[in-house]
């Protein structure tokens, strides 16, 4: 079964509520429309009534719960929560109202925070992070969130069987050892949760076990060191060239015992270039699935969208929130 299969089968086994803020964009509707047929999750769509008629003209979403966020009798228990939450901040009831009405991703937050929805996905028009991170926050113990891709590679026998997480490929331009420490644990947590196998977490770098001396090299070394002693049940190594990581002809010659070079299944990136020209490089030259970003570390399951995407991602997208769901729900 194709990894997304194996996601929409786990979507509709346990229903979640994902909200869709995105109503002045066609895409959202032709997603809506097959998430709803095929009941991968129950939907909120955040619009006006006029926004509401003419961008879903032609889909069927009968089962959507719409939400005008000029006129919802919730409305004033959202303006409270965000003033709850950013007062230190300086927002007043009007901003929030403001904010709110102007960028429909906050209302979505808010409706996550006061229990009213189990996650949103939303980036194909604006903003997604910078609402979630404010509002929503991380998860208790978590610094920093960061943004995976689950990469699935065809005709491919190494990670498991061709998929693998590659981290962080979205969210942090200024990384370190701990924030990088913690990018491996929370790879791995995904990994096993949408891949169902054990981790094999490679911390990636130019350099195989300090084959080369550079600053850059250390910041992974001493981050792989940190990962052992936090998280001694993941299985973390590194610093590894990518090929040490992957291949097991390599690894024997470049870090021959190490418990992941040459098996490595989830794979963290020293920058946030690295990861982001890395994913986009194995999806275009390999031809690979390439789901994301998803957002790890959050405290609820928000998830972004690329300008560019197709209905069918933002499909793939709610299902994963769907997934996140589930596992914040256990
Ligand atoms: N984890 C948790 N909280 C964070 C993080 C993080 N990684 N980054 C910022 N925050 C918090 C801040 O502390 C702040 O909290 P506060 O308002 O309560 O004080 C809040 O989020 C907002 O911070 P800002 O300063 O407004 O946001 P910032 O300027 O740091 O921007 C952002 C955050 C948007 C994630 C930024 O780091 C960014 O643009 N990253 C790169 C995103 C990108 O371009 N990715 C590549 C494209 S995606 C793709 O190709 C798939």
């Amino acid at each position: 079964m194709a990894f997304i299969d194996t996601i929409y089968a786990r979507a509709k086994a346990d229903k979640k509520t994902i909200v869709l803020p995105e109503s002045m964009d066609k895409r959202t509707f032709a997603a809506a429309e097959k998430i709803l047929k095929e009941g991968i999750a129950n939907l909120i769509i955040i619009g006006t009534p006029e926004e509401i008629a003419e961008n879903s003209k032609g889909y069927d979403i009968t089962g959507a719960t719409i939400v005008d966020p000029f006129n919802d009798p919730n409305k004033q228990k959202y303006i409270d929560k965000f003033v709850e939450l950013r007062a230190k901040k300086g927002v007043t009831p009007e901003m929030a109202k403001e904010q709110m009405e102007k960028d429909y991703m906050y209302y979505a937050c808010l409706m996550c925070k006061c229990g009213d929805a189990d996650g949103a996905v939303s980036g194909a028009t604006g903003n997604t992070i910078r609402p979630a991170l404010q509002l929503l926050k991380t998860k208790p113990g978590i610094s920093s969130v960061s943004g995976f891709f689950l990469m699935e590679v065809p005709n491919c026998e190494l990670g498991e069987n061709g998929l693998f997480v590659f981290a962080d490929c979205a969210v942090n331009p200024d990384l370190d050892s701990e924030k990088l420490a913690e990018v491996a644990a929370l790879s791995a947590d995904s990994f096993k949760s949408f891949v169902g196998a054990e981790p094999k977490v490679a911390m990636l770098s130019f350099s195989s076990y300090g084959s080369a001396k550079h600053e850059r090299v250390t910041m992974v070394a001493d981050a792989v060191k940190i990962a052992n002693e936090k998280y001694p049940d993941i299985a973390v190594d590194g610093e590894l060239q990518l090929d040490a990581a992957l291949v097991p002809e390599v690894a024997a010659l470049k870090a021959p015992n190490s418990k992941v070079a040459g098996k490595a299944n989830t794979l963290v990136f020293p920058s946030l270039e690295a990861g982001n020209i890395g994913y986009k490089l194995v999806q275009r030259l390999a031809k690979a699935g390439a789901y994301g970003p998803v957002l790890q570390g959050l405290s609820m399951p928000v998830n972004d969208l690329s300008r560019g995407c197709f209905a069918e991602d933002i499909v793939g997208v709610v299902a994963m929130t769907a997934v996140q769901a589930q596992d914040a729900a256990k």
